[in-house]
């Protein structure tokens, strides 16, 4: 198999080559799919090729999408562009099978419906304040501690565990084991295209511990109702009272199956998505100093801004991936019309659909200007991210305080370092 220099070179020297190093990718989509996931860099300039010479690129089996308006008819399409074939068996063999798993079927919308009943408009600032006081205290003992700190494993994830046992009401028996089976089963669902039985085995033992850590919360939550006393006002226990003024009824699984599906998509997906856009920040540092002061004058809406601009230069999905269920052309009655075919697996060019300069001028430049509105980080159609409002939240702010910080760098000089897709440290240093 070659190795990714050799495609990419050749990429860049032969553009008549794609075709070949689509197939290529294809190879390493199935095989080394974790990889892919972990360094956008590597399929940046197939994209970026792609939008010059061939926008929507087809060969057997695998098709990719580059440019914006063809990325979004893409994931609109669900019925031709289906996720099932891709996640659904695995969360079944884990979590129990979740609505990113499903496509528009009567029990997705049944699922997605007693999702969106049970979250309320005062969530999204619920959520924020525990990022908050996360954030504030474990920068402030940084700061005690003189100055260093492991912005992964001492903020980001932490964080997002924090949020997982707090707001949804899932703690786990203790923040390191959650966030282990967190990890292990996403890995599992989202980036073991290549079926490692290693990987299956360690997800399945994860999935015993949280399915039966899950269960053993729900059946206290309905004894406590039963009691008459008053439940712990979380995403969980929402659902256990709904459960119960539900008419017809859904089983204690279905709890089960929501709680353990949304949590598995909440603490690596915000960690690895905060933690890359400080490290884009932090190779910026014109723009670490505008995010900085928009930080020290408490301006949350542009702090944002910086932060989901340097997201689009490493963003959490460099692509999305779906399944063609039945011939389908695409951006009909343009000159890059194109039909994908039955059975190809499709790369959703999120990433690239972000540097389209019609879309996204000056794609290149860093600008904090952009509408906000434009941005896919979240995805788009009907599965677009259940949790997106809440993460609006949590990735800015367990960055805030942290990034307040005058002469923030990198201690070592070496950037984030990884397990496999995910950020799992990042050694930075601060004035104080
Ligand atoms: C509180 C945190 C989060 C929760 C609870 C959450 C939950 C979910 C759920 C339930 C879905 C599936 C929705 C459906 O099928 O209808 C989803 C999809 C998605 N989420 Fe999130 N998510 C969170 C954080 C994030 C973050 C931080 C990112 C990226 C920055 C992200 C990116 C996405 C994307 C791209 C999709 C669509 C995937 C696809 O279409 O293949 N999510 N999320």
């Amino acid at each position: 198999m070659p190795t990714l220099h050799e495609i990419w070179s050749g990429i860049l020297s032969e553009g008549h080559k794609l075709e070949q190093d689509l197939l290529n990718l294809r190879e390493l989509v199935d095989k080394d799919f974790e990889r892919l996931m972990a360094n956008p860099e590597l399929v940046k300039p197939l994209f970026t090729l792609m939008r010059k010479i061939r926008p929507i690129f087809v060969a057997p089996h695998i098709a990719a999408v580059s440019l914006y308006p063809d990325v979004l008819e893409v994931l609109a399409n669900e019925q031709s562009f289906s996720v099932s074939p891709i996640y659904l068996s695995k969360m079944e063999a884990t979590t129990g099978d979740f609505v990113l798993g499903l496509d528009n079927t009567p029990q997705y919308q049944t699922e997605i419906g007693l999702m969106r009943a049970v979250v309320t408009h005062g969530d999204v600032s619920a959520i924020k304040a525990i990022t908050c006081h996360e954030a504030e205290s474990r920068v402030q003992a940084a700061a005690a501690a003189g100055g260093s700190i492991d912005a992964v494993a001492q903020l980001t994830r932490p964080i997002a565990n924090a949020v997982v046992a707090e707001y949804f009401g899932a703690p786990g028996p203790d923040p390191t084991t959650n966030m282990r089976w967190m990890r292990s089963i996403f890995r599992e669902i989202f980036l073991n295209l290549g079926n490692d039985p290693n990987m299956a085995k360690d997800a399945s033992e994860c999935a015993v511990g949280l399915n039966a850590s899950l269960d053993a919360i729900i059946a206290e939550r309905k004894r406590q109702l039963a009691a008459g006393e008053i439940l712990p006002d979380d995403f969980l226990s929402r659902l256990v009272k709904l459960q119960a003024t539900t008419e017809p009824s859904f089983e204690d699984s279905v709890i089960r199956r929501i709680v353990g599906g949304t949590i598995v998509g909440t603490v690596d997906t915000n960690s690895k998505a905060a933690a890359q856009a400080l490290d884009q920040l932090l190779v910026r540092p014109l723009s670490l100093e505008d995010a900085r002061q928009a930080a020290v004058a408490d301006d949350d809406a542009l702090f944002a801004r910086y932060v989901f601009e340097a997201l689009r230069f490493n963003p959490q999905n460099p692509f999305l991936i779906r399944k063609c269920t039945r011939d389908t052309t695409i951006a009909a009655g343009t000159s890059r019309e194109t039909t994908i075919k039955a059975g190809a697996l499709v790369l959703v060019g999120t990433q690239s659909a972000m540097f389209d300069p019609d879309v996204f001028p000056e794609p290149d430049a860093f600008r904090a200007d952009r509408p906000q509105n434009l941005y896919i980080h979240f995805g788009h159609g009907i599965h677009t991210c259940f949790g997106r409002y809440f993460a609006a939240e949590i990735i800015p702010g367990c960055l805030k305080p942290l990034v307040k910080m005058p002469g923030l760098r990198r201690s070592t000089g070496t950037g984030l370092k990884y397990d496999g897709a995910f950020p799992d440290s990042y050694d930075l240093s601060f004035d104080v």
